[in-house]
Protein backbone atom coordinates (compact mmCIF):
# COMPACT_ATOMS: atom_id res chain seq x y z
CA UNK A 1 0.00 0.00 0.00
CA UNK A 2 1.37 3.33 -1.17
CA UNK A 3 0.48 6.34 0.60
CA UNK A 4 1.56 9.79 -0.30
CA UNK A 5 2.89 11.58 1.91
CA UNK A 6 1.68 15.27 3.31
CA UNK A 7 3.75 17.81 4.88
CA UNK A 8 1.76 20.73 6.42
CA UNK A 9 2.90 24.19 7.13
CA UNK A 10 0.40 25.21 9.95
CA UNK A 11 1.89 29.42 10.57
CA UNK A 12 -0.48 29.10 13.51
CA UNK A 13 -0.68 33.13 14.68
CA UNK A 14 2.90 33.56 13.89
CA UNK A 15 3.15 34.66 9.87
CA UNK A 16 0.18 35.90 7.94
CA UNK A 17 0.41 39.44 6.78
CA UNK A 18 -0.31 39.92 3.10
CA UNK A 19 3.52 40.67 2.85
CA UNK A 20 5.20 38.40 5.17
CA UNK A 21 3.12 35.55 3.48
CA UNK A 22 3.81 36.91 -0.10
CA UNK A 23 7.73 37.43 1.10
CA UNK A 24 7.99 33.52 2.11
CA UNK A 25 5.55 31.95 -0.85
CA UNK A 26 7.65 33.56 -3.44
CA UNK A 27 10.82 32.19 -2.55
CA UNK A 28 9.02 28.44 -1.75
CA UNK A 29 7.05 27.89 -4.67
CA UNK A 30 9.91 27.85 -7.23
CA UNK A 31 11.99 25.48 -5.38
CA UNK A 32 8.88 22.74 -5.05
CA UNK A 33 7.56 23.22 -8.40
CA UNK A 34 8.68 19.80 -9.68
CA UNK A 35 7.76 17.64 -5.90
CA UNK A 36 4.77 15.84 -6.80
CA UNK A 37 5.46 13.07 -4.98
CA UNK A 38 4.51 14.76 -1.64
CA UNK A 39 0.91 16.80 -0.94
CA UNK A 40 2.53 19.96 0.06
CA UNK A 41 -0.03 22.20 2.22
CA UNK A 42 0.33 25.55 3.72
CA UNK A 43 -2.28 26.18 6.55
CA UNK A 44 -2.20 29.89 7.12
CA UNK A 45 -4.63 32.78 9.17
CA UNK A 46 -7.74 33.10 8.08
CA UNK A 47 -6.98 37.09 7.18
CA UNK A 48 -4.46 35.87 4.79
CA UNK A 49 -6.67 33.46 3.09
CA UNK A 50 -7.99 35.14 0.06
CA UNK A 51 -4.30 36.71 -0.57
CA UNK A 52 -2.69 32.94 -0.54
CA UNK A 53 -5.42 31.24 -2.27
CA UNK A 54 -4.14 33.40 -5.41
CA UNK A 55 -0.66 33.41 -4.63
CA UNK A 56 -0.92 29.60 -4.72
CA UNK A 57 -3.11 29.12 -7.97
CA UNK A 58 -1.58 26.86 -10.60
CA UNK A 59 1.23 25.89 -8.52
CA UNK A 60 1.51 22.52 -6.61
CA UNK A 61 1.07 23.62 -3.03
CA UNK A 62 -2.13 23.13 -1.25
CA UNK A 63 -4.21 25.53 1.08
CA UNK A 64 -5.39 24.65 4.39
CA UNK A 65 -7.26 26.88 7.39
CA UNK A 66 -6.47 26.13 11.31
CA UNK A 67 -9.89 26.11 12.33
CA UNK A 68 -13.35 26.11 11.12
CA UNK A 69 -16.94 26.20 12.74
CA UNK A 70 -19.56 23.10 12.37
CA UNK A 71 -22.22 25.13 10.63
CA UNK A 72 -22.88 26.91 7.15
CA UNK A 73 -24.56 30.30 8.21
CA UNK A 74 -26.00 31.71 11.13
CA UNK A 75 -25.47 34.15 14.32
CA UNK A 76 -22.16 32.78 15.51
CA UNK A 77 -19.97 36.35 16.10
CA UNK A 78 -16.40 35.57 15.59
CA UNK A 79 -16.35 31.98 13.79
CA UNK A 80 -15.53 31.11 10.31
CA UNK A 81 -18.41 28.94 8.20
CA UNK A 82 -16.48 25.79 6.06
CA UNK A 83 -18.41 27.35 3.27
CA UNK A 84 -16.84 30.28 3.00
CA UNK A 85 -13.36 28.53 2.83
CA UNK A 86 -14.43 26.70 0.30
CA UNK A 87 -15.18 29.90 -1.56
CA UNK A 88 -12.07 31.00 -1.51
CA UNK A 89 -10.30 27.63 -2.23
CA UNK A 90 -9.22 25.97 0.56
CA UNK A 91 -8.77 22.28 0.74
CA UNK A 92 -7.37 21.12 4.10
CA UNK A 93 -8.91 22.10 7.55
CA UNK A 94 -7.42 21.48 10.60
CA UNK A 95 -9.52 20.16 13.26
CA UNK A 96 -8.64 19.84 17.09
CA UNK A 97 -5.46 21.06 17.12
CA UNK A 98 -4.09 20.64 20.58
CA UNK A 99 -4.04 24.81 20.89
CA UNK A 100 -7.59 24.72 20.02
CA UNK A 101 -8.05 21.68 22.58
CA UNK A 102 -6.04 23.25 25.68
CA UNK A 103 -6.10 27.08 24.72
CA UNK A 104 -10.04 27.23 23.78
CA UNK A 105 -11.69 24.20 25.38
CA UNK A 106 -12.56 22.51 22.52
CA UNK A 107 -13.84 18.99 23.28
CA UNK A 108 -13.52 15.74 21.26
CA UNK A 109 -17.44 15.83 20.57
CA UNK A 110 -17.15 19.60 19.55
CA UNK A 111 -14.27 17.98 16.84
CA UNK A 112 -16.61 15.01 15.64
CA UNK A 113 -19.38 17.63 14.69
CA UNK A 114 -16.94 19.86 12.89
CA UNK A 115 -15.06 16.95 11.12
CA UNK A 116 -18.41 15.93 9.81
CA UNK A 117 -19.22 19.27 8.30
CA UNK A 118 -15.94 19.04 7.23
CA UNK A 119 -15.92 15.77 5.18
CA UNK A 120 -19.88 16.92 4.35
CA UNK A 121 -18.11 19.49 1.77
CA UNK A 122 -15.27 17.81 0.81
CA UNK A 123 -12.93 20.00 2.83
CA UNK A 124 -10.21 17.77 3.56
CA UNK A 125 -9.53 17.23 7.45
CA UNK A 126 -6.30 16.95 9.48
CA UNK A 127 -7.33 15.56 12.90
CA UNK A 128 -4.88 16.16 15.70
CA UNK A 129 -4.32 13.83 18.16
CA UNK A 130 -1.93 12.99 21.18
CA UNK A 131 -1.19 12.93 24.53
CA UNK A 132 0.30 15.77 27.59
CA UNK A 133 3.84 14.55 28.90
CA UNK A 134 1.85 13.74 32.88
CA UNK A 135 0.01 10.78 30.16
CA UNK A 136 2.91 10.00 29.00
CA UNK A 137 4.71 9.40 32.24
CA UNK A 138 1.74 7.83 33.42
CA UNK A 139 1.53 5.15 30.91
CA UNK A 140 -1.62 6.81 29.76
CA UNK A 141 -0.38 7.35 26.03
CA UNK A 142 -2.31 4.55 24.30
CA UNK A 143 -5.55 5.02 26.80
CA UNK A 144 -5.79 9.04 25.41
CA UNK A 145 -5.05 8.23 22.29
CA UNK A 146 -7.89 5.09 21.84
CA UNK A 147 -10.44 7.90 24.12
CA UNK A 148 -9.48 10.32 21.16
CA UNK A 149 -9.96 7.73 17.87
CA UNK A 150 -13.65 6.92 19.83
CA UNK A 151 -14.77 9.92 20.42
CA UNK A 152 -13.15 12.15 17.35
CA UNK A 153 -14.16 10.15 14.69
CA UNK A 154 -17.49 9.06 16.13
CA UNK A 155 -19.73 7.82 13.54
CA UNK A 156 -17.63 7.99 10.26
CA UNK A 157 -18.07 5.93 7.35
CA UNK A 158 -15.59 3.88 6.46
CA UNK A 159 -15.08 6.32 3.26
CA UNK A 160 -14.74 8.63 5.69
CA UNK A 161 -11.94 7.80 7.54
CA UNK A 162 -10.16 7.52 4.60
CA UNK A 163 -10.33 10.91 3.50
CA UNK A 164 -9.16 12.53 6.93
CA UNK A 165 -5.86 12.74 7.40
CA UNK A 166 -4.42 12.43 11.27
CA UNK A 167 -1.94 13.96 12.94
CA UNK A 168 -0.40 12.11 15.83
CA UNK A 169 1.17 15.21 17.49
CA UNK A 170 2.42 14.30 21.67
CA UNK A 171 1.91 17.55 23.18
CA UNK A 172 5.21 17.22 24.92
CA UNK A 173 6.45 17.98 21.68
CA UNK A 174 5.20 20.55 20.35
CA UNK A 175 6.96 24.22 20.04
CA UNK A 176 9.30 22.51 22.60
CA UNK A 177 12.00 21.58 20.43
CA UNK A 178 11.68 18.34 22.44
CA UNK A 179 10.89 15.77 19.41
CA UNK A 180 9.84 12.10 20.19
CA UNK A 181 12.21 9.83 18.77
CA UNK A 182 11.22 8.26 15.54
CA UNK A 183 10.46 4.76 17.12
CA UNK A 184 8.72 6.54 20.25
CA UNK A 185 6.70 7.99 17.07
CA UNK A 186 6.29 4.76 15.29
CA UNK A 187 5.28 2.76 17.91
CA UNK A 188 1.95 5.14 18.66
CA UNK A 189 1.62 5.33 14.62
CA UNK A 190 1.52 1.68 14.77
CA UNK A 191 -1.05 1.72 17.60
CA UNK A 192 -3.29 3.83 15.57
CA UNK A 193 -3.21 2.00 12.20
CA UNK A 194 -4.25 -1.14 14.48
CA UNK A 195 -6.92 0.35 16.36
CA UNK A 196 -8.22 2.16 13.08
CA UNK A 197 -8.19 -1.70 11.63
CA UNK A 198 -9.88 -3.22 14.13
CA UNK A 199 -12.63 -0.26 14.22
CA UNK A 200 -12.80 -0.30 10.75
CA UNK A 201 -10.86 -2.85 8.59
CA UNK A 202 -7.33 -3.68 7.22
CA UNK A 203 -8.18 -1.38 3.70
CA UNK A 204 -8.82 1.69 5.79
CA UNK A 205 -5.78 1.40 8.48
CA UNK A 206 -3.70 0.93 5.59
CA UNK A 207 -4.84 3.66 3.14
CA UNK A 208 -5.12 6.36 6.17
CA UNK A 209 -2.47 8.64 6.08
CA UNK A 210 -1.03 9.53 9.63
CA UNK A 211 1.14 12.35 10.08
CA UNK A 212 3.71 13.42 12.88
CA UNK A 213 3.69 16.54 14.49
CA UNK A 214 6.12 18.15 16.84
CA UNK A 215 9.48 20.21 16.60
CA UNK A 216 9.91 18.65 13.09
CA UNK A 217 13.08 20.29 11.59
CA UNK A 218 15.13 19.69 8.71
CA UNK A 219 17.56 17.55 11.30
CA UNK A 220 15.14 15.47 12.10
CA UNK A 221 12.58 15.30 9.31
CA UNK A 222 14.52 12.36 7.11
CA UNK A 223 15.05 9.84 10.24
CA UNK A 224 11.44 10.05 11.17
CA UNK A 225 10.01 10.06 7.59
CA UNK A 226 12.01 6.86 6.71
CA UNK A 227 9.57 5.19 9.14
CA UNK A 228 6.65 2.67 7.96
CA UNK A 229 3.54 4.41 9.28
CA UNK A 230 4.64 7.75 9.02
CA UNK A 231 3.15 9.54 6.22
CA UNK A 232 5.15 12.90 6.16
CA UNK A 233 4.70 15.63 9.12
CA UNK A 234 3.08 18.28 10.39
CA UNK A 235 5.07 21.15 10.79
CA UNK A 236 4.79 24.48 13.27
CA UNK A 237 8.11 26.45 13.58
CA UNK A 238 9.87 25.43 10.84
CA UNK A 239 7.66 25.88 8.39
CA UNK A 240 7.75 29.61 9.25
CA UNK A 241 11.23 30.16 6.83
CA UNK A 242 11.35 28.62 3.00
CA UNK A 243 14.49 26.90 3.94
CA UNK A 244 13.50 24.91 6.56
CA UNK A 245 10.23 23.69 5.19
CA UNK A 246 11.81 23.12 2.01
CA UNK A 247 14.69 21.12 3.50
CA UNK A 248 11.48 19.27 5.38
CA UNK A 249 9.25 18.19 2.05
CA UNK A 250 12.83 17.48 0.69
CA UNK A 251 13.40 15.12 3.28
CA UNK A 252 9.11 13.51 2.55
CA UNK A 253 10.05 13.28 -1.00
CA UNK A 254 13.72 10.97 -0.38
CA UNK A 255 11.96 8.88 2.07
CA UNK A 256 8.94 7.56 -0.06
CA UNK A 257 8.37 4.01 0.51
P1 LIG B 1 6.05 22.65 16.08
O1 LIG B 1 4.45 22.65 15.97
O2 LIG B 1 6.59 22.05 14.82
O3 LIG B 1 6.43 24.09 16.25
O4 LIG B 1 6.41 21.81 17.27
C1 LIG B 1 3.78 21.54 15.43
C2 LIG B 1 2.30 21.74 15.48
O5 LIG B 1 1.78 22.38 16.41
O6 LIG B 1 1.57 21.27 14.58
Amino acid sequence: MVRKPIIGGNWKMNRGTPEDSKEMLESLIPLVLEINSVDIVIVVPFTVLTTVSKLLNGTNIKLGAQNMYFEDKGAYTGEVSPRFLKAIGVEYVILGHSERRDIFNESDSLINKKLKKALSLDLKPIVCIGEHLEEREAGKTKDIITYQINETFKALTKEEMIKTVIAYEPIWAIGTGKTATPEQAEEIHIFIREYINQKFDRDTADSIRIQYGGSVKPTNAEDLFKKKNIDGGLVGGASLETNSFYQIINAAALTIK
